[in-house]
């Protein structure tokens, strides 16, 4: 690398948000970030009431270059001091991917610089490291995404277990796909947690599913069906859908999905930690940026010692700067090292405990 603080920009394209950041690195430092920018194509997809995967590629394409002109003049540098191109290689969309491979792969070929593909939920995982209050190593990781419900062991870089994770749906596809139900638009959760906020958690009796499953695995497919028979039950006998029922039955039905979802997670993870002893807990991805699961976790950790680190609530979806950080945090750790490789292969579907290997 050129100098003792490289600079590393990172890309990320795996979904619906176009994500570029810089950081920089400094020896026996955390790395720093500099710049990010992003481009979120909800509003895009919102006409169809979920991502279209070949709009997202298009709607990458297009903004990933201005957003990169974008972080690089923030930072006040050029594209000549990149160290290190960093893109997201996968879980996600093939077609979002490959944009962002490939802008990554060219970027670092026409500038003579190596590249790393990162794994969006090791981006995720160590987001919280770009906080106010940092983790440090060793600890329980609860990463909760729009894709993905898992509980891992967390020893170091690269140094994943898996605990336990969803059988079926995630713990954000249960929010979506219930808040879907309730009218909301997409993308559902935050919506159905704003609305959560005016109704009764205890409402609606809805099912907790793998509460007592005497294991560290998940399954919220049961939970949706339970909202959708209920949403049925309450429409037929006011013979009236869902959109015209009055706001506090809806936001009733939404607290309660809520308090289910949140309820099971906060279990499952005190559960983990008990399981391994240890009094650090790191939760990542977007349904981290959830108030109640905030709340409930802080209290319940209070209470049993145990330090719970976020990410900042911007960084919690996605976006470039966990990337970027992923990257720098690999480097440091010599868990891997950038290439002047320009080929590349996307992995739509990576398990993160995978990379413990060599990637
Ligand atoms: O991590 P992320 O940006 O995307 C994936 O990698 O999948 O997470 C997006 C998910 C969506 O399901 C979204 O509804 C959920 O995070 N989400 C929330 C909240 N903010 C985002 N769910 C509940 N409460 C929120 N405040
Ligand atoms: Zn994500």
């Amino acid at each position: 690398m050129s100098d003792t603080a490289p600079l590393i920009l990172g890309i990320e394209s795996s979904c619906d948000e176009t994500g570029v950041a810089l950081v920089q690195t400094r020896e026996g430092e955390l790395p720093v970030l500099l710049s990010h920018a992003l481009y979120s194509q909800i509003e895009m997809h919102q006409a169809y009431g979920g991502v279209v995967p070949e709009l997202a590629s298009r709607d990458h394409i297009r903004r990933v270059l201005p957003l990169t002109q974008t972080v690089m003049a923030e930072a006040g540098k050029t594209l000549k001091n990149i160290d290190v191109v960093a893109y997201t290689r996968g879980p996600g969309l093939a077609g979002a991917l490959l944009v962002g491979a490939g802008v990554a792969c060219a970027l670092g070929a026409a500038l003579g610089k190596p590249v790393l593909g990162v794994h969006h939920l090791e981006g995720h995982l160590l987001s919280p490291f770009l906080s106010a209050d940092p983790p440090e190593f060793p600890f329980v990781a609860l990463l909760v995404s729009g894709g993905h419900t898992q509980l891992m062991r967390v020893d170091g870089v690269g140094r994943y277990e898996m605990l336990g994770e969803t059988i079926d749906d995630a713990a954000g596809e249960a929010f979506d796909k219930s808040a879907k139900l309730l009218g909301l638009a997409y993308p559902g959760g935050p919506l159905l947690a704003r609305l959560a906020e005016q109704g009764d958690g205890a409402a609606y009796k809805l099912p907790r599913p793998l509460l007592h499953s005497g294991n560290l695995d998940f399954s919220f497919a049961g939970l949706k069906t339970a909202v959708l028979t209920q949403v049925q039950k309450i429409s037929a006998v006011r013979a009236e859908p869902v959109e015209a029922w009055p706001s506090t039955l809806r936001a009733d039905l939404a607290a309660s999905t809520q308090a289910a979802i949140i309820e099971v997670l906060v279990k499952k993870s005190l559960a983990a930690l008990e399981l391994t002893g240890m009094k650090r807990l790191v939760v990542a991805g977007g349904v981290g940026a959830n108030k109640l699961l905030r709340e409930q976790l802080n209290a319940a950790c209070a209470t049993r010692r145990v330090h719970v680190h976020y990410p900042e609530p911007h960084l919690c979806t996605d976006n470039g700067a966990m990337i970027a950080m992923a990257a720098a945090m690999r480097l440091q750790a010599g868990q891997q090292e950038a290439a002047r490789a320009y080929t590349f292969e996307v992995k739509p579907r990576w398990p993160l405990d995978a990379i413990s290997q060599a990637v």
